[in-house]
C-alpha cells in the first residue's frame, strides 16, 4: 500500500489516498478502535463498520457542541477504551473534529485517525490537526491543534453525497485556488461541477491536489502564526455569516470571499473581484447577500483572527496570491459599513 507521511512539528501523519476503508484494519488493529460517525454515513454504508466497534451520533453542525463530547467520552468508558485506544473519525467536518477533539482529551490524549466521507472533510476539514467544538454561535471556540495519525482516502463515501455538499467542498477548492493556485483556478474556470462529479479519475486528482496545498501550508505554519492564516480566506465574514443566517459552510464562504475581494481591491489594488464572484456562481455558490452589517460585525469581532483591536485579515494581491493584512477594527467596521 503505498503511503505518504507528512511531517509537523511535533508528530506525523500517514496518509493513504485513495485507498478504501477495507484497507483500515491494516493501519489499527479492530480490536482497539473505535468508529465514530453519524447516522447519515452509518445508513449509507452500513456494511463498511462491520465488525468495527462504532459510536454513531446524530448529524448537523448543532451537535459539534460539549454535549456531545461528554456523550462519546460516557460511551468510550463504558467501552472500557483506554490509552491504547485509537479514535477513528469516519465522515464529514463535523465528524473529524469532534473526533480529534475527543481523542486529544480523553485520557489526556489518545491516538486518532480520519477517514473523511465529504468533499469538505477530504480537501480541507481532515487536514490541518485543528479539533474543536462550538459554543454558542463562536465556531470551534473550543479546541487544540493535534495532528491525525493517520488520513485514508476511500472515494466511494463521495457516492452518497448529496449536492450542497458538493458545492461546499468547492467552495473551499475555490478558496485554495484564490489564495495558493491561479493554474487550479483557471482548470475550474474550464470545468463544471458536474463535469468532475462523473468523472472519477478528475475528482480524484482535484482532491489529491486541494489536500496536498492544505498539508503544506500547516506544515510551514502549524500554529497559525503566519502562512496558514491564508486559509481563512473568506472566513471572517464567512464564519459570522453562518452563525447569524441559514446558510452553508460553503455558502457562507463564498459570500466572505467576494466580501474579501472588495476589501482587497480597496487596500491590495485587487481587480479580479468579478472573475472570482463567476467562478463561485459557476459552482453554484452565492457570490453577494444582503445582512445587516453591525449584527456581523459584533460577531466578526469575537474571531479568534482578532488581536486586541487589530484583526488579521486576508486578501488577495491577484488570484494565486494572497496575503495576510492587520487591519484595525475601527477601519473594518467601516469598510464593512460601507460595502
Ligand atoms: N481540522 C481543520 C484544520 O485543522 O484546519
Amino acid at each position: 500500500m503505498k503511503k505518504i507521511t507528512f511531517r509537523f512539528s511535533g508528530s506525523s501523519t500517514d496518509f493513504y489516498p485513495a485507498y478504501g476503508i477495507s484497507h483500515l484494519k491494516e493501519i489499527t488493529d479492530p480490536l482497539t478502535t473505535v468508529l465514530i460517525t453519524d447516522e447519515h454515513v452509518y445508513n449509507a454504508h452500513t456494511q463498511r463498520f462491520k465488525n468495527w466497534n462504532t459510536i454513531v451520533l446524530k448529524p448537523g453542525e448543532e451537535y459539534k457542541v460539549q454535549a456531545t463530547a461528554d456523550a462519546i467520552i460516557e460511551q468510550l468508558a463504558e467501552m472500557e477504551a483506554d490509552r491504547k485506544t485509537t479514535l477513528v473519525g469516519v465522515g464529514g467536518g463535523v465528524i473529524t473534529d469532534i473526533t480529534g477533539y475527543v481523542a486529544s482529551i480523553y485520557m489526556r490524549g489518545i491516538r486518532f485517525g480520519f477517514i473523511p466521507t465529504s468533499l469538505l472533510g477530504l480537501v480541507d476539514a481532515s487536514i490541518g490537526g485543528k479539533n474543536g467544538i462550538d459554543v454558542g454561535v463562536y465556531k470551534n471556540m473550543i479546541g487544540t491543534i493535534r495532528q491525525p495519525s493517520f488520513i485514508l482516502h476511500d472515494m466511494v463515501f463521495l457516492n452518497s453525497l448529496p449536492q450542497p455538499e458538493w458545492e461546499n467542498g468547492f467552495a473551499e477548492i475555490i478558496k485554495h485556488a484564490c489564495i495558493k493556485d491561479a493554474a487550479l483556478f483557471a482548470e475550474l474556470e474550464n470545468k463544471t461541477l458536474k463535469q468532475y462529479r462523473s468523472r472519477q479519475k478528475s475528482i480524484c486528482e482535484l482532491v489529491q491536489r486541494n489536500a496536498l496545498i492544505k498539508i503544506k501550508v500547516v506544515q510551514k505554519d502549524e500554529f497559525e502564526k503566519g502562512e496558514r492564516r491564508l486559509l481563512n480566506f473568506g472566513h471572517t465574514i464567512g464564519h459570522a455569516l453562518e452563525t447569524q443566517y441559514e446558510l452553508s459552510h460553503g455558502q457562507a464562504i463564498s459570500i466572505g470571499m467576494t466580501y474579501a475581494c472588495h476589501i482587497s481591491r480597496q487596500l491590495c489594488r485587487f481587480k479580479q473581484t468579478e472573475r472570482v464572484a463567476a467562478l463561485l456562481q459557476q459552482y453554484n455558490l452565492p457570490a453577494y447577500a444582503s445582512f445587516d452589517r453591525q449584527k456581523v460585525f459584533d460577531v466578526l469581532k469575537m474571531d479568534k483572527k482578532r488581536e486586541k483591536k487589530e484583526m488579521n485579515y486576508v486578501l488577495l494581491e491577484s488570484i494565486g496570491k494572497g496575503v495576510v493584512k492587520s487591519i484595525s477594527l475601527d477601519q473594518l467596521g467601516k469598510i464593512i459599513g460601507d460595502l
